[in-house]
C-alpha cells in the first residue's frame, strides 16, 4: 500500500510541533515544513525516533515568492503522497496599528493568508485523488471575534476562518474534509509561560498548552468537525460573543484588546 503523509507548516515548534507529535503518535508519517534551522532538524529526528514513523523536514521561508509551489513540487518530486494538509504556520502582532512597521504586516498577511491559500490551491488536485483526505487550517478565536488593537492579525484569521468554511462546503461532495482550528491563547514559549504565571486566575482559565490543543484538533479533524475550539471556557466565550449585540460585544473586546498595549498609549 502507498505510504501516506501529513504535511504540517510551522511544525518545528509551538502548536505545529504538537500537531506533528499527535499525528506521529497515531502512526502517521509527517512532512514538517518550517524555517530552516536546528529546531526543525531536531524536531524531525526526535519525532521519527520516538514514534517510529517516517518524518521528512523541509526548511523554507514560506513567505518567499513561490514558496508554496516549491513545497508542493518537493512533495511530488520525492513521491510523498499527502492525504492530510495542515496549514498552521502564522504569527500575530498586536499594538496601535501605525506603531508596527508596515513590513511586519505585509509578512503577516503573506504567511497567515496567501501561504495557506496557495498551498491549498496547489495540493487540492492531489488531495482529491485520495480515498479520504483532510485539510486543517489554524485560525484562532480571534478569527471568530474581531479583536481591537490586533486589527491586522484578527483580520488575517477571519480570512482563514471564512476560507475554510466556504471551501468545506465547496468540497462537501468530495473525499476532502476541511476543518478550522480556533484556539484561544496557547503558551508556546518561556516568555508566554512567565506572563501567564504572573497574571491572575482569569487568564489561567482560558490559556492552554500545545500538547492540550493538539489531540483535540486531530480528533476534531478526523471526526469532520467544522470548527474546533479547544477548551470549554473558550467555547462559552464564543457562544456569548455570538449572542451579544455587536456594539456591546465590540466595547468588551476593546477592553480586552487594550490590555495588550501600555495603558498610557491607548
Ligand atoms: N500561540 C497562540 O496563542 C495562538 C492562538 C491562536 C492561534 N494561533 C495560531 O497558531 C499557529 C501557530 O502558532 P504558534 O504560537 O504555535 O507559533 P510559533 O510557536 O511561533 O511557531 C511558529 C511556527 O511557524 C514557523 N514559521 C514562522 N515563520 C515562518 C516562515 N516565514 N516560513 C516557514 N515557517 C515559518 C516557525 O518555524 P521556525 O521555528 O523555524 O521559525 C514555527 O515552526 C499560528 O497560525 C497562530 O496564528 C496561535
Amino acid at each position: 500500500m502507498e505510504k501516506k503523509f501529513t504535511l504540517i507548516t510551522g511544525a518545528s515548534m509551538g502548536i505545529g510541533r504538537a500537531l506533528a507529535e499527535e499525528c506521529a503518535q497515531r502512526g502517521r508519517n509527517i512532512l514538517m515544513v518550517a524555517l530552516e534551522g536546528p529546531e526543525l532538524q531536531t524536531a524531525a529526528t526526535e519525532i521519527a525516533q520516538k514514534y517510529q514513523v517516517e518524518v521528512h523536514p523541509l526548511g523554507i521561508d514560506l513567505t518567499a515568492p513561490d514558496a508554496p509551489l516549491q513545497v508542493y513540487n518537493w512533495s511530488q518530486e520525492n513521491g510523498y503522497s499527502v492525504d492530510m494538509l495542515i496549514n498552521n504556520a502564522g504569527f500575530g502582532k498586536g499594538d496601535i496599528m501605525e506603531r508596527v512597521p508596515l513590513v511586519v504586516y505585509q509578512t503577516m498577511l503573506r504567511l497567515n493568508n496567501q501561504v495557506p491559500f496557495e498551498l491549498t490551491y496547489h495540493f487540492l488536485p492531489h488531495l482529491k485523488q485520495q480515498k479520504q483526505a483532510y485539510i486543517l487550517n489554524t485560525s484562532s478565536m480571534e478569527g471568530l471575534m474581531p479583536m481591537p488593537f490586533k486589527a491586522a492579525y484578527t483580520s488575517t484569521k477571519h480570512f482563514v476562518t471564512a476560507f475554510s468554511l466556504s471551501l468545506r462546503e465547496e468540497l462537501a461532495d468530495t473525499s476532502i474534509s476541511v476543518s478550522t482550528l480556533c484556539p484561544g491563547p496557547v503558551v508556546t514559549n518561556e516568555d508566554g509561560l512567565k506572563r501567564i504565571q504572573r497574571s491572575g486566575p482569569k487568564a489561567k482559565l482560558v490559556v492552554m498548552f500545545p500538547h492540550q490543543v493538539a489531540p483535540i484538533a486531530i480528533n476534531g479533524l478526523l471526526r469532520g468537525k467544522r470548527i474546533i475550539i479547544p477548551g470549554v471556557v473558550n467555547q462559552i466565550m464564543i457562544l456569548l460573543n455570538n449572542v451579544l449585540p455587536l456594539a456591546l460585544r465590540m466595547r468588551m473586546l476593546r477592553k480586552i484588546g487594550s490590555a495588550i498595549i501600555p495603558k498610557k498609549e491607548v
